[in-house]
């Protein structure tokens, strides 16, 4: 009997979890070293309540290690729904870092099987692994026997020269069937040796046609395709034939553009945001900031990429940018400026 019980909640709660992902991911903005922090997660959540946002990679074995687990896992409340990013090799410390991620209140950890650093795959992770599927398994297995949460992979089409669809294939197939719940594609191979990481996102070419065939042949797998998308039209005509994308540079770089996200993709009915608007809602958030200790810069140089497309946005850019840099800036100068490109209609 406790065991049609057992089996039963086992099933209700993958059910609610495909479910939950479901809704969840149609959008996400990507995992971005040096640029998804916390302060960068805040400021996206208030152009989007609803895309999921993702953590920068951690790597594993550091949070196990480091007495400061706060400076890697801390985030703000209000950034649900939230990714934690997973490097790592090693399914017992994945173990320590799942149950890391569960009690810190993390709605999802993903497996980074995409990074091409030479310095994260030297460790023998990120995309390297692409070519040890048994060992992705083993991490993947790990994550999910040891936390409640939904794990997805993020990784590519393909590494050096095995970047045949049918290695592609196989490596989604032993990966699905040790429990990962979503595949973020990045629709573009890794060369590992003669590219640095900047140019393995973009000189091997895009190829959204590999990862359609990945969807088709395997309809019941969440799949959420990546790489190159830099408008919200775009992303939905994705939709239809993917379950998710993820945009990375383009959210970064252009953030407002974005503020689309939670009309046209969720169909809220919350209008678009204005730069002045988003900066005004962050001054407590600053200020915050700032009573413990923190920087304008920590925050502004996310903030700046906020206003863009206007007359004299780089004058504006500029000033905030080298006060801040140089600690000068006050919260009340950042009001003036702001208030200013809101009287413009900014
Ligand atoms: C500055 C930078 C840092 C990145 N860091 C990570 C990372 O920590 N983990 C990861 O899986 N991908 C990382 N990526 C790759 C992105 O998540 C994404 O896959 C890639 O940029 C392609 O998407 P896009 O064309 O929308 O930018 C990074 C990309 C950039 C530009």
């Amino acid at each position: 009997m406790i065991h049609i019980f057992k089996y039963l909640e086992k099933n209700l709660m993958k059910s609610y979890q495909t479910n939950s992902i479901k809704n969840l991911h149609k959008i996400s903005v990507a995992p971005m070293m040096d640029c998804t922090d916390k302060h960068f997660r805040i400021m996206m959540r208030k152009i989007s309540s609803k895309a999921l946002l993702y953590t920068e990679m951690i790597v594993a074995q550091s949070l196990i290690y480091t007495e400061k687990k706060e400076q890697f896992l801390d985030f703000n409340s209000e950034e649900h729904p939230l990714s934690i990013q997973f490097g790592g090799d090693d399914p017992k410390i994945l173990k320590e870092a799942a149950k890391m991620a569960q009690d810190w209140g993390y709605d999802e950890i993903n497996f980074n099987v995409g990074c091409p650093s030479p310095r994260v795959c030297s460790g023998n992770f990120g995309a390297s692994l692409m070519k040890e599927p048994t060992k992705v398994a083993k991490c993947i297995e790990s994550l999910k026997n040891n936390c409640d949460l939904p794990v997805t992979i993020k990784h590519r089409i393909g590494v050096d020269e095995e970047d045949s669809f049918d290695k592609l294939n196989s490596f989604v197939k032993e990966v699905a069937n040790a429990g990962a719940d979503r595949f973020t594609v990045h629709a573009r191979k890794a060369i590992l040796k003669g590219l640095n990481p900047k140019q393995n996102r973009t000189i091997p070419p895009l190829k959204y046609d590999v990862v359609q065939k990945l969807k088709t042949i395997n309809p019941e797998l969440l799949i959420e395709v990546n790489g190159g998308f830099t408008n919200i039209d775009q992303c939905i005509n994705a939709l239809n034939n993917f379950d998710g994308v993820m945009v990375g540079r383009s959210a970064y770089n252009h953030p407002l553009i974005w503020s689309e996200i939670d009309q046209k993709i969720y169909g809220k009915s919350n209008r678009y945001k204005k730069s002045s608007e988003i900066i005004f809602s962050l001054i407590p958030y600053i200020e915050n900031h700032l009573r413990n200790g923190g920087e304008t810069w920590d925050i502004c140089k996310h903030l700046i990429n906020l206003v863009e497309n206007i007359p004299n946005a780089k004058k504006w850019r500029n000033l905030i940018s080298s006060r801040s840099i140089k600690k000068e800036l006050s919260i009340d100068y950042l009001i003036k400026q702001t208030t200013e490109l809101e009287k413009k209609g900014y």
